[in-house]
């Protein structure tokens, strides 16, 4: 059976039959429906979706993530999150994420060599980064240095060829924990720390962010497992804001760093990976679970969101919140638990219960128990974006690849309503301002 849409366009009596495949039709089609303007009779442009966010829009093919928001499903390229988080590491959930396959011993030996040994970034951009004021966010510092390295490595503008993509991945995989440790001990005000490369990705990344004047760094297993789980959790997100930023700016064909810098930028917003800081800016904010009851009041009543509850895709508990969650306990085991658990788990029993939150299928998100983990391990809020866009790099990286390799994929130049005036006649200023 050839699955159609019969659409009948009562400006003209005109049938159209427009395709449907897996579940879509084409934009394309709907734009060969077209009806003649009534102010002038001709022709007029082709009948366009108006869909602001792109609620219901597909914008690619993609084999990267999948994701059933209704039943809370996430999965690595058909691998589930849980069974990544319990039983794989970050770097090889970063490889299955890259390569589309998990890696066999010596394919993952050898990619761990390449991101071990690739860790190091050029000393100038300790220099420029220096060049920050002293309260600079870390995400700003992040994304202008991601962007920068472009200019590091100009052979990264030579995206058609496929090696050259691979060392680009393998760079920016490597390097973002540099950057990201970096930018948080500028804001410290004590000196960088290089990479150890004895040491594991993850390790290494305490390392940076927390070593002083001992020979070796060494973190607590239980906190090295529990960091390298939350990176996983955030290692992609299908068709989400960044990736879609670093698709649209990506399609332009410029290089992977600008591309991805772009990503950082959109995951700085509160609506996207801003959010975990925004949640515990609130819950420091209500200060006791005596208050919050009438906070719940002033969420229901419009005046504030609830930060950590909601998402555009999952209308059911978040699978990553759930793994988040586990992971307070292990790390709450070794630093002691934060205070602020008990406010959020009062959060969380209160809105699961009220009727506002279950109609509108509001459930904690992936940001909710984050920041509690980051800040029990004395990592301060602004650098919880930072964290995540560390996690999230394989996946801008993946849905990259994908983009350039995808011969359907154009320029990203959506449509516009036109709401403005039209045909104006120009006055100069002189003769305007006289
Ligand atoms: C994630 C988010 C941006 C998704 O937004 P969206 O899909 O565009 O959903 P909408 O903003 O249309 O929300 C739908 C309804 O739920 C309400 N809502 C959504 N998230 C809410 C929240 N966190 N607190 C209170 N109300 C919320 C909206 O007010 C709206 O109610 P209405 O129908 O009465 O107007 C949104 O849920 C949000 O702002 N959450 C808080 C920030 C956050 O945690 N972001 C991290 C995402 S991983």
């Amino acid at each position: 059976m050839t699955e159609s849409l019969t659409v009948r366009d009562n400006r003209t009596g005109i049938e159209y039959d427009v395709p449907i495949v897996d579940g879509t039709i084409r934009a394309s089609d709907i734009g060969k429906i077209k009806a003649a303007d009534p102010a002038t009779n001709e022709e007029g442009p082709g009948l366009a979706v108006y869909d602001p966010g792109f609620v219901n829009t597909a914008s690619c093919r993609s084999s990267v993530t999948y994701i059933d928001g209704d039943k809370g499903i996430l999965e690595y390229r058909g691998y589930p999150i849980e069974q990544l988080a319990e039983s794989s590491s970050f770097l090889e959930v970063a490889y299955l994420l890259i390569h589309g396959d998990l890696p066999t011993k010596e394919q993952f030996e050898q990619w761990v060599h390449e991101i071990t040994f690739h860790t190091f970034v050029h000393e100038n951009i300790k220099g420029f980064m220096q060049g920050f004021r002293y309260d600079a966010h870390p995400m700003g510092m992040l994304m202008a240095s991601v962007g920068a390295m472009s200019t590091f490595y100009p052979d990264a503008s030579n995206i058609m060829d496929p090696d050259n993509r691979h060392l680009q991945v393998v760079r920016m995989i490597a390097k973002m924990p540099t950057l990201g440790a970096w930018s948080f001990r500028h804001a410290q005000g004590k000196p960088y720390v290089y990479p150890d490369n004895a040491l594991s990705y993850t390790e290494n990344f305490l390392s940076m962010l927390f070593k002083m004047s001992e020979p070796r760094y060494a973190a607590d297993e239980r906190i090295i497992k529990a960091l390298d789980t939350l990176f996983i959790l955030h290692a992609d997100h299908e068709q989400n804001a960044s990736a879609n930023a670093v698709r649209s700016v990506g399609s332009t064909q410029v290089d992977p760093y600008s591309a991805v810098a772009a990503g950082v930028g959109a995951l700085f917003g509160p609506l996207h990976g801003g959010a975990n800081e925004a949640v515990l800016r609130m819950l420091r904010r209500i200060g006791s679970i005596e208050n919050v009851p009438s906070f719940i009041e002033g969420v229901k009543a419009g005046n504030e969101r609830l930060m950590g509850f909601g998402h555009r895709v999952y209308k059911n508990y978040d699978p990553r919140a759930k793994l988040i969650k586990k992971a307070t306990e292990d790390v709450f085991e070794v630093t002691g638990v934060n205070p602020l658990l008990k406010i959020a788990q009062e959060l969380e029993k209160i809105a699961l219960e009220d009727e506002y939150f279950v109609k509108r299928r509001l459930y904690p998100n992936v940001d909710f128990y984050s920041g509690l983990i980051y800040e029990a391990l004395q990592i301060p809020p602004e650098m919880f974006t930072v964290l995540f866009a560390i996690g999230r790099t394989p996946g801008w990286l993946a849905q990259w690849l994908e983009l350039v390799q995808d011969k359907e994929q154009k320029i990203a130049r959506p449509k516009q309503i036109y709401t403005g005036q039209r045909g104006l006649s120009f006055t100069p200023s002189e003769q305007r301002w006289a």
